[in-house]
């Protein structure tokens, strides 16, 4: 792997992204993520053991390996707790190689009451995780921030304000309970060793990083199909989840990327609600969602599935200038006779699709992709050829070993 690689989810999120990332962290010194927040979900498997992450960067496994949270997330600090201790549970230490920007917009618990009651009526399918209305108060630059959490005494005045605000909203615009005051304080107060723990200049650390020319991934959240400027607007999250967005949520800029890595599966699947063009409804679906057990890991939802667009991917693999593409999820179509790929759409936006035939042999014990049947390898061959673009690794299983990288 070249030095400093950004990976990111070409489709609607969960492509299997923290498996990627885990994977590949063996081998650098720090893995940052820059936008988001709990509403992500990232499957790890390792050694038959599986671990779901939605805050910590997927390189936490690795014990020496350095892990960041930008000032591009929003954070809710008891997702960020929990997660925490459950993982200081099981063996590992966040001491030293923990950090959290002191610039993150906080998501308090009125954010996440208003995300849920809004979403009632506006019906995006959000993860209920408060993530719009924390985003809304940053970009009205009203946020309480991370490193707000220093002096609360001197920030009781704003937040009052605030939680005054969210709360004619829940009261006025959606006849809803207000949440008291005393309760938001709390909840700050209570996690106020987060900060003494873990916060620091992130935008300063990694410069010094990229100046010692240490390996750093940057690990994308969500997709890019779900990006607040080039998703399927209104159905996506409200940030940005393509390539621009490590600029702004962490603080490096373009230059200093090696790889942009780009994921996706080798068929489709959207979590919510919003267009999604090649959507199966028949036995094909059933047999994605089943075989790939197409559940959301944040909130257990069952996952839409349809065929690979390579049409829609055209366009993120632009936006994102990808320089390697990653497929994974391969072996999920071992039992399929035949495969449809979108290659284009017509008049009335409907997929026109392009029919390659299925290899029905497994291929999750397979490491080399020269090993890979005929089949699959052609479809990959085909993938690439559309796109313009190389693939650099095939996953065909959960676990960090099911893992293919084509020389
Ligand atoms: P993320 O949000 O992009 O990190 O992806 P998720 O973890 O939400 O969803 C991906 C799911 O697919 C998880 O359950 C992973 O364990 C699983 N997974 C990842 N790669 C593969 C693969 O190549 N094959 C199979 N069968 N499962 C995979
Ligand atoms: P990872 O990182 C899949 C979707 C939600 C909803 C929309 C807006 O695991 O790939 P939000 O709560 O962000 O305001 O919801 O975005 N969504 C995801 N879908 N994977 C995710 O993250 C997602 N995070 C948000 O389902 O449609
Ligand atoms: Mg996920």
């Amino acid at each position: 792997m070249s030095k400093n690689t950004l990976i990111l989810g070409l489709q609607w999120g969960d492509e299997g992204k923290g498996k990627i990332v885990d994977a590949l962290a063996e081998n650098s010194e720090a893995v940052c993520r820059f936008q988001g927040g709990h509403n992500a979900g990232h499957t790890l498997k390792v050694d038959g053991e599986q671990k779901v992450l939605h805050l910590v960067p997927s390189g936490i496994l690795h014990p020496s390996v350095h892990c960041v949270l930008g000032n591009g997330l929003v954070l809710s600090l008891p997702a960020l707790q929990k997660e925490i201790t459950e993982l200081e549970e099981s063996g590992i230490n966040f001491t030293g190689r923990f950090y959290v920007s002191d610039d993150c917009a906080l998501i308090l618990p009125t954010h996440i009451a208003i995300d849920k009651v809004r979403d009632k009526s506006e019906g995006i399918g959000t993860t209920g995780r408060g993530i719009g209305p924390a985003y809304e108060d940053k970009v009205a630059r009203r946020a309480i921030r991370f490193g707000d959490l220093q002096d609360l005494d001197k920030l009781q005045n704003r937040l009052e304000k605030l939680v005054d605000y969210h709360n004619k909203i829940l009261v006025h615009l959606y006849d809803a309970e207000p949440i008291p005051f005393q309760d938001v304080m709390d909840e700050l107060r209570n996690h106020q060793s987060l900060f003494q723990k873990f916060h620091s200049g992130t935008q300063d650390l990694l410069r010094s990083w990229v100046k010692e020319n240490k390996k750093i991934i940057f690990e994308g959240a969500q997709g890019s199909m779900l990006d607040i400027d080039h998703g399927t607007y209104p159905y996506v999250t409200s940030s940005s989840t393509t390539a621009g967005g490590l600029s702004t949520g962490l603080g490096v800029g373009p230059k200093y990327l090696d790889t942009i890595l780009g994921i996706t599966k080798a068929y489709t699947t959207r979590v919510g609600e919003g267009p999604f063009a090649t959507e199966l409804f028949d036995a094909n679906a059933d047999q994605l969602a089943k075989v790939g057990h197409e559940f959301g890991a944040t909130t257990g939802r069952p996952r839409r599935c349809g065929w690979l667009d390579l049409k829609a991917l055209e366009t993120i693999v632009f936006i994102n200038s990808v320089t390697t593409l990653c497929i994974t999820k391969l072996d999920v179509l071992d039992g399929f006779t035949e495969i449809q790929v979108c290659v284009d759409y017509d008049d009335e936006q409907n997929p026109i699709y392009k029919t390659l035939p299925g290899w029905k042999q497994e291929t999750s014990g397979i490491r080399h992709f020269n090993d890979l049947p005929q089949a699959a390898q052609d479809y990959i061959i085909f993938i690439e050829g559309v796109l313009d673009c190389p693939v650099g690794i095939v996953s065909v299983g959960p676990s960090r070993d099911q893992t293919i990288y084509r020389a």
